[in-house]
C-alpha cells in the first residue's frame, strides 16, 4: 500500500463541503506523487483512487475494472447487508452496476429514446422551460440559481420523458437528495434515510401501477410494458432502471449548470466572451464540462484480478475510484488545465466517461446545458453573486460534484 504525507487529510476530508469546493491541488499532488493511493472512506471501505488521464481511460476500458458489486468479494458488501432498505440494494442492480452482456441487455432497453436526433427534438420544450423559469428568475431579482432554475430544468425535462407527473417532481427530488448525501456517510447516516427510502419506494411503485392501468406514450409505459413482456425486465430492474434514469437525468446536469454558472462567475471576462460570440456555446459547454466537473468521480469499479498500476499492486476485489474530477485537469493532458477557456480545443474531457457505459443522457446532457447557459448569459449579462464565491456551500454527495445553493442577482 501506498502511504503518503500530503499535510492534507485526505480520507476524512473527501467528502467536505470545503474539500469539494477545491480538491484540485490535493489531485495535482497525488497525479504527481502517488497516481494510485488507498484511502480510508468515511463511507466504508478502502478504496483506491485513480487520478491520472491515461490511467482512467486506461481503466474505463478494461475489463478487468469491473462494474459489477459482486466482484467487490466478501468485503464491505454492506449494501446487501440485512439492515440495508431494499431500496439501495436495488440502486445496486442497475446498468451502470452490471458489465456486458447483462449491462447491453438493459441498456438498449431504453438508448432509443435517448439518441442525438431524439434528443433534438424536444430542444423547443427544454427552451420553453428555460425561458419559463429564466423569466420568473428575473421577476424575483435575487433568487437561489440551484433552487429557481439549475435544478427544475433538468427534472422536469426527464420527468416529462418518463411521464412523471407535475404533483410527484419535487417530491421525489427531496427524497432523493439527502439520500445521496447520505451514500457518502456511516452506516447510521444511511440508515437514518430509511423513511425517505420508503418514500422512494412507494413513489417507484405508484408510477407503475399508474402506466398499468394507464399506458401513455412515455418512457415509463415503455419500462412497464417490457417488464410486462416477462423475459425483458423483471420487477426490480423496472424499479431500478426508473430510479437510474431519473436520478442520472437531473442530479448531474443540475451540476453542469451549477457548478458551469460559477465557474462563469469567477471567470468575468469568459463570460462577457460568451455573451459576445454566442457561437462560441458548443465548445463552451465542453469546456464547462471539463473545469467544473459535475461528476467527481464514476462509478465505483472492483477488480477481477491483481491489477500492477505504477509498481502498485492492488489486489482481486479492491474497490478502485476512477477521479474523472482529477483527470480533466491533468496538465500533461490539457494546457493550462486549471484555467477556463471556453475556446479550448482538442477538448477530450472525461466528463461523461467512456466504453461500455459512457453516459447514455450524454446527448441529453449537451443540450440542457448549451440551451441553460445561452439564455443565462445572453438575458442577464449583470449576472453576479451575492455571496463570495468562498462562500458557496458544496454538497458532499458521493460521485456528484456540485452547490448546494448558489444565490445570485439577475439584474
Ligand atoms: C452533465 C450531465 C451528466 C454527466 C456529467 C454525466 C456523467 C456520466 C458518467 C461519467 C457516466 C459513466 C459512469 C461510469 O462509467 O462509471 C454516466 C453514465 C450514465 N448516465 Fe450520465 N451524466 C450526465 C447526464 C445524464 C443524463 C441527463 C442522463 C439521462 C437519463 C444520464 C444517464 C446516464 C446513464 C443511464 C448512465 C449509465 C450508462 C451505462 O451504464 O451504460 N446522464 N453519466
Amino acid at each position: 500500500m501506498t502511504t503518503l504525507s500530503l499535510g492534507e487529510n485526505i480520507p476524512t476530508r473527501f467528502a467536505e463541503s470545503t474539500f469539494r469546493a477545491n480538491p484540485y491541488p490535493v489531485y495535482t499532488v497525488l497525479r504527481r506523487c502517488a497516481p494510485v493511493m488507498q484511502m480510508e472512506a468515511a463511507f466504508g471501505g478502502h478504496p483506491w483512487l485513480v487520478t491520472r488521464y491515461e490511467d482512467v481511460v486506461s481503466a474505463l476500458k478494461d475489463p478487468r475494472f469491473s462494474s459489477d458489486p459482486r466482484d467487490m468479494g466478501l468485503q464491505n458488501r454492506r449494501m446487501n447487508a440485512w439492515w440495508m432498505p431494499r431500496v439501495f440494494g436495488i440502486l445496486q442492480n442497475s446498468m451502470i452496476t452490471n458489465n456486458d452482456p447483462a449491462h447491453q441487455r438493459l441498456r438498449s432497453l431504453v438508448h432509443l429514446a435517448f439518441t442525438p436526433k431524439r434528443i433534438e427534438q424536444i430542444s423547443g420544450r427544454v427552451e420553453q422551460i428555460t425561458h419559463e423559469l429564466l423569466d420568473q428568475a428575473g421577476r424575483k431579482n435575487r433568487i437561489d440559481l440551484i433552487r429557481d432554475f439549475a435544478l427544475p430544468l433538468p427534472l422536469t425535462v426527464i420527468s416529462d420523458m418518463m411521464g412523471v407527473p407535475q404533483a410527484e417532481r419535487a417530491g421525489f427530488n427531496r427524497a432523493v437528495a439527502p439520500f445521496l448525501e447520505s451514500l457518502a456517510g456511516s452506516p447510521l447516516k444511511i440508515l437514518a434515510q430509511y423513511p425517505n427510502a420508503n418514500r422512494l419506494m412507494s413513489f417507484f411503485e405508484r408510477m407503475i401501477a399508474l402506466r398499468r392501468a394507464e399506458p401513455q406514450d412515455d418512457l415509463l409505459t415503455a419500462l412497464v410494458q417490457a417488464e410486462q413482456a416477462g423475459d425483458r425486465l423483471s420487477e426490480d430492474e423496472l424499479l431500478s432502471m426508473i430510479f437510474l434514469l431519473l436520478l442520472a437525468g437531473h442530479e448531474t446536469t443540475v451540476n453542469l449548470i451549477g457548478n458551469g454558472t460559477l465557474a462563469l462567475l469567477e471567470y468575468p471576462e469568459q463570460f462577457q466572451r460568451l455573451h459576445d460570440d454566442p457561437d462560441l456555446i458548443e465548445r463552451a459547454i465542453e469546456e464547462l464540462l471539463r473545469y467544473a466537473n459535475p461528476v467527481e468521480h464514476g462509478n465505483p469499479r472492483f477488480l477481477t484480478e491483481d491489477v500492477t498500476l505504477h509498481g502498485v499492486t492492488l489486489p482481486k476485489h479492491s474497490h478502485v475510484l476512477l477521479m474523472i474530477a482529477s483527470a480533466n485537469r491533468d496538465e500533461t493532458v490539457f494546457e493550462h488545465a486549471d484555467r477556463l477557456d471556453l475556446a479550448r480545443q482538442p477538448n477530450r474531457h472525461l466528463s461523461f466517461g467512456l466504453g461500455a457505459h459512457y453516459c447514455l443522457g450524454a446527448p441529453l446532457a449537451r443540450l440542457e446545458g448549451k440551451i441553460a447557459i445561452q439564455a443565462l448569459v445572453q438575458r442577464f449579462p449583470n449576472l453576479k453573486l451575492t455571496i463570495p464565491a468562498g462562500q458557496v456551500p458544496w454538497r458532499t454527495a458521493i460521485a456528484v460534484r456540485g452547490v448546494k445553493a448558489l444565490p445570485v442577482q439577475m439584474n
